[in-house]
């Protein structure tokens, strides 16, 4: 199976570059190689790698930036995406695509499965939600991955953030009342590769739709804090204090949705795979961290 991956330098790309590597053949882009947001390359990549497999794991992922860089969001995250699927029709592949909690606007009471009504509350949601739509619209072979609060070893994201912060100061106060699944870049591409390995990919591209696929369980980024100082807590001098407080004392640019949770049950049933819970994930990439195993260059 040949594969192209896009973003490979991204948590997701990075975790996927090692995840798919069994699988066959991987022509790995980063930016450099390979811009999003110039259409012309996406069509030049695709037809020179001739991949089984187009795996986008590049995204414009800076949520509260995006409020004032709409073009750029909408061209990397829907416009390519829709490029990228018609490319991917031309060549007779597959492709797997990333998508988010944030297309819906979290005032639902309970997980949310695929066929609820999206409704995203900013400009990143609403650019990635067009980008489910411009891959929908194609037709060809697709699985829309949406998945949650992602983080890993390295990178910029919450899990790193607060063990940074952990040494800095005396007391967090962390918002409480958005709920989630915490879903390590790891786990979402060993799930990645697991559906790929079990089913041909002509298989799957009958299987063509939204999938939800996140870590095991939820909590809120004040739980996801507090479990992170837990495993911390030997390497702390002194554990700073971590008080909940409502979203409205954390003001950012952009909105997101109080509830985040989404269910796994479509993901199971198609595919039978279910990802660890998000305390086990995160267990792993803690440890991970400890041993230093993240880093294979620096950037
Ligand atoms: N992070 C989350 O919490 C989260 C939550 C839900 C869903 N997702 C989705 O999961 C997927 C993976 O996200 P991630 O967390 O791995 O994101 P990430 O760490 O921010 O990585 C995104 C990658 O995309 C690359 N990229 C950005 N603009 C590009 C362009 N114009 N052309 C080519 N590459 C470009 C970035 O390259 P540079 O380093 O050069 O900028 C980076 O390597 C995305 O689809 C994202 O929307 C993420």
């Amino acid at each position: 199976m040949k594969v192209l991956l896009t973003g490979k330098n991204g948590q997701l790309g990075w975790e996927l570059s090692r995840a798919l590597a069994p699988l066959g053949e991987i022509a790995a882009f980063d930016r450099g190689g390979l811009d999003l947001a110039v259409p012309d390359q996406i069509v030049s990549a695709v037809r020179s790698v001739r991949p089984d497999v187009i795996v986008n794991a590049a995204a414009y992922t800076a949520v509260d930036r995006a409020e004032t860089e709409p073009e750029s969001a909408h061209a990397i995250n829907a416009a390519a995406a829709g490029v990228l699927a018609e490319e991917t029709k031309r060549a007779g592949a597959l492709l797997v695509h990333y998508s988010t909690d944030y297309v819906f606007d979290g005032v639902k009471d309970a997980p949310y499965v695929e066929e609820d009504s999206p409704n995203p509350l900013n400009v990143y949601g609403t650019s990635k939600l067009a980008g489910e739509r411009a891959i929908r619209a194609v037709d060809a072979p697709h699985l829309i991955l949406r998945t949650s609060w992602v983080y890993a070893a390295r990178g910029a994201n919450f899990f790193l953030t607060i063990r940074r912060l952990l040494r800095e100061k005396s007391s967090l106060r962390i918002v409480s009342d958005q709920i989630g699944a915490p879903t390590s870049a790891a786990a979402l591409a060993d799930a990645t590769a697991q559906i790929l390995r079990r089913h041909d990919r002509l298989a799957l591209g009958t299987m063509s739709g939204i999938y939800h696929i996140t870590a095991g369980g939820s909590t809120s980024w004040h739980g996801f804090a507090t479990q992170i100082a837990r495993l911390e807590r030997e390497t702390l001098q002194s554990t700073p204090a971590i008080a909940p407080i409502p979203s409205s004392e954390y003001p950012t640019p952009a909105l997101r949705p109080r509830n985040s949770r989404l269910s796994n049950e479509k993901l199971l049933a198609r595919f039978g795979v279910k990802l660890p819970s998000w305390e086990a994930c995160l267990e792993k990439c803690h440890g991970q961290l400890q041993q230093g195993r993240p880093a294979r260059d620096s950037g």
